[in-house]
């Protein structure tokens, strides 16, 4: 597709930053939220009703996509997004991440991995070279690196050792690229918790040149305390002049806090799976929706909330539909979740513009400090 791929910062305040992405599929407003689209849906939704929460572009996944339907297969049939009839941008996770928390019998070396689908135990090998064939393949307009990310906690040798590789990675992914206009290639910064980890991964990327820069290898099991402790550092070590990107956070409170660090793209399952086990984010704080003191209740999940789920039905039908497992009540609660999670995305975007993140940040704070709901 032609067109260009470019980064426009328009304002900031603190560390926070709000800008827009231009792709020949459409503009992303940063800072960004991408529902994650892993088998090429977000779950119970229509990519027509993704569209309306809000969400300029959804995530999909290499390695569920390579392992079922099949990423030949997929181009055959026109590239992903008409496979998943969904015009605007999409950004593809690289797959080293999902075989380390999803596949059985893995063996990892300089070339790459092989491992075991998680689904009829075929074998398979990811290589950068691999990784960046299939995101073609797929139509990816925001292509990731293909990248090694250990578990936390790990000693620093692991850490180290398991970085220098993601680095070499990165390079071969930039090698194996190559040049395609309109389309994007992102490094992703390793080291863990390490501050001299973290830049030395940092210059490593910024010679080999990127698009955009994740920070990778947080939200691990670190908690959020250590992870804000890394995000105190870690995105200023990236080019200015390009998004950053957070990968697989998290929720309403970690993304609020990683915006204030300069953070301008997430993604995380949380909204859309929670939708389907029926905790409810709202402006009030988690709800659950099982919960019996919701049987009687007429209101909606958030009065505040202009989704469908909160202007036509009361927490009454909410909870009914869940304990029938009725499939509306995972339709229902997703959407609402990922227009909440849009809603505070746009409110921090206008409050960077408008200088206010902090008068943004202390309502945010004061609407969840209300207790029950
Ligand atoms: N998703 C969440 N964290 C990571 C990471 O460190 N690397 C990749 N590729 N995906 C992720
Ligand atoms: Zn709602």
């Amino acid at each position: 597709m032609a067109g260009k791929f470019s980064f426009q910062l328009d304002a900031t305040d603190g560390a926070a930053r709000a800008g827009v992405i231009e792709t020949p599929r459409g503009q992303i407003r940063t800072p960004a939220f991408m529902p994650v689209g892993t088998a090429a849906t977000v779950k119970a939704m229509m990519p027509e009703s993704v569209a309306q929460t809000g969400a300029d572009i959804l995530l999909g996944n290499t390695y569920h996509l390579m392992l079922r339907p099949g990423a030949e297969r997929i181009d055959r049939l026109g590239g992903l997004h008409r496979f998943m009839n969904w015009d605007r941008p999409i950004l593809t996770d690289s797959g080293g991440f999902q075989v380390m928390s999803l596949a059985g019998l893995r063996k990892l070396t300089e070339q790459g991995v092989t491992f075991k689908s998680h689904i009829d135990g075929s074998s398979h090998e990811l290589t950068p070279e691999r990784s960046m064939e299939i995101q073609r393949l797929l139509g990816s307009d925001i292509v990731m690196c293909f990248d090694e990310c250990p578990a936390l906690p790990a000693d620093r040798d692991r850490i180290a050792a398991s970085m220098r590789l993601s680095m070499r990675w990165a390079q071969r992914s930039r090698d194996a690229f190559g040049d395609r206009p309109g389309h994007a290639l992102f490094g992703i910064q390793q080291g863990g918790l390490e501050r001299e980890l973290r830049e030395e991964s940092a210059e490593a990327l910024t010679r080999i040149g990127f698009d955009g820069y994740a920070v990778g290898g947080l939200a691990v099991g670190e908690g959020q305390e250590a992870m804000f402790g890394c995000l105190d550092h870690a995105p200023a070590m990236l080019p200015v002049d390009r998004p950053r990107y957070l990968m697989g956070v998290g929720k309403p409170d970690d993304i609020v806090g990683a915006v204030e660090r300069g953070i301008d793209m997430m993604d995380c399952v949380l909204p859309s799976r929670s939708g389907r086990t029926g905790q409810v984010f709202t402006r009030h704080g988690v709800l659950n929706i099982k919960n019996a003191r919701h049987q009687d209740d007429p209101r909606p999940l958030d009065e505040a909330c202009a989704c469908p789920a909160c202007r036509n039905y009361s927490r009454a039908y909410l909870h009914h539909v869940f304990r029938s497992q009725e499939i509306i009540s995972s339709m229902l609660l997703t959407w609402h979740n990922l227009h909440y999670y849009q809603d505070i995305m746009a409110g921090m975007r206008d409050a960077i513009a408008a200088g206010s993140f902090a008068q943004w940040r202390a309502a945010f704070d004061a609407g969840r400090a209300q207790g029950d709901i």
